[in-house]
């Protein structure tokens, strides 16, 4: 394609996101970049950051970007996203603003997907209701860990979720959580879908009992984990059917303290890549976490899978045909609905 029809193009794809943004009255920014919204603080530009304030904004928004054939991704707080260097084309729609009021009724909690997890956590122990206390103080938002089934200290958000909201042609649909596979930091949502939010169904606990363990939890996880680093949590899965964890394995190996330019395994966690520095590039997490994969390979004879998301910059973005059902990109930032199987987000780690 020649320059002048990519610049046509992006100038008619901005004039859409501008006319639905005015629309839908939503707030769309330009200019931002991945190393702004992610806990690994890299990653290049965004072409456009849109972010909705409630559940029917963001259906409604993604129902629109669909229609006009722009391809988007949903972020929350970034914290589980290694978003790679080069320019992005392509929509983040922000779910941070998405949190409004979390609701209880008996033992449901209903709470929209850009609601802090560790406020959360902390709200739903304080009226008494168990079921989530492991996972305090994960950094992270609600609709992230439905994502991919945030789990720590023997809990995992899936065992809990009785219904999970969803966009479907523009409006919010409830399904039932029973009708999700939840697995190991891994769920059965399509790329494409957005979550909107959930309702937990949780149990009846004595308040102080459940904050002890949540404390518990929270301090085992300070003790043996980096804070105040940046880094995006556990950086692989641990490999199933084995004794020993990932970390552990890299650890073993002598690998704590490993740099690569602005990229360092943890010295507190092995499984943790940290970022320093101004300018820190997801180039040097990537090439860090390339080179633990094949030692760990050549050593040990195992292929980690990453637990984090690689977000690859789609140069240069091919729209897809306007008014297929999803824009939501796969990881390699092609659209997600152009193979004709289903992408599984297991396949593409
Ligand atoms: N260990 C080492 N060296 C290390 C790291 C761990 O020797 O560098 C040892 C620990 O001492 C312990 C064992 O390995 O004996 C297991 O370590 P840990 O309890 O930290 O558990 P993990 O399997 O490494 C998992 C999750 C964490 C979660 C913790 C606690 C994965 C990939 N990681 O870590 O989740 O917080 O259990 O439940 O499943 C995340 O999802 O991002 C994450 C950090």
């Amino acid at each position: 394609m020649s320059e002048l029809q990519d610049k046509t193009r992006f100038e008619q794809r901005d004039a859409a996101i501008e006319r639905i943004a005015a629309k839908l009255s939503v707030n769309a920014q330009r200019g931002r970049r991945f190393a702004e919204l992610t806990s690994l603080r890299v990653g290049g530009s965004i072409d456009w950051v849109i972010s909705p304030e409630t559940e029917e904004q963001a259906a409604a928004v993604v129902h629109e970007l669909d229609m006009a054939g722009v391809g988007w991704r949903a972020l929350g707080s970034g914290s589980n996203v290694l978003a790679d260097d080069g320019d992005h084309h392509y929509v983040v729609l922000s779910l941070k603003e998405l949190k409004g009021e979390v609701t209880f009724a008996g033992e449901l909690v209903k709470v929209s997907a850009g609601y802090s997890l560790p406020r959360l956590c902390i709200d739903v122990a304080r009226q008494g209701l168990s079921g989530i206390e492991g996972l305090g103080g994960i950094p992270g938002t609600v609709g992230g860990a439905l994502w991919m089934n945030a789990g720590a200290f023997g809990h995992e958000i899936g065992t809990v979720t009785d219904i999970v909201r969803v966009a479907r042609e523009g409006r919010v649909v409830e399904i039932p959580g029973s009708s999700i596979k939840w697995n190991y930091r891994h769920t059965s949502f399509e790329e494409g879908s957005l979550l909107l939010g959930g309702t937990l169904r949780l149990q009846r606990d004595d308040a102080e009992k459940i904050l002890a363990r949540m404390e518990d939890a929270k301090s085992r996880r300070l003790a043996t984990q980096p804070h105040g680093a940046r880094s995006a949590g556990c950086f692989f899965k641990n490999p199933p059917a084995q004794s020993i964890g990932t970390g552990k394995m890299i650890d073993d190996m002598g690998m704590k303290g490993t740099r690569r330019g602005s990229a360092v395994v943890s010295p507190i966690h092995a499984n943790f890549i940290v970022t320093e520095g101004e300018n820190a590039l997801a180039e040097d997490a990537l090439a860090l976490a390339e080179e633990i994969r094949e030692r760990v390979k050549r050593e040990q004879g195992i292929d980690l899978e990453y637990e984090v998301e690689l977000w690859r910059a789609n140069e240069p973005d091919r729209p897809k045909e306007p008014g297929s059902p999803s824009g939501q990109l796969a990881w390699n930032g092609e659209p997600a609905d152009l193979p004709a199987e289903p992408i599984e987000k297991e396949k593409l780690k």
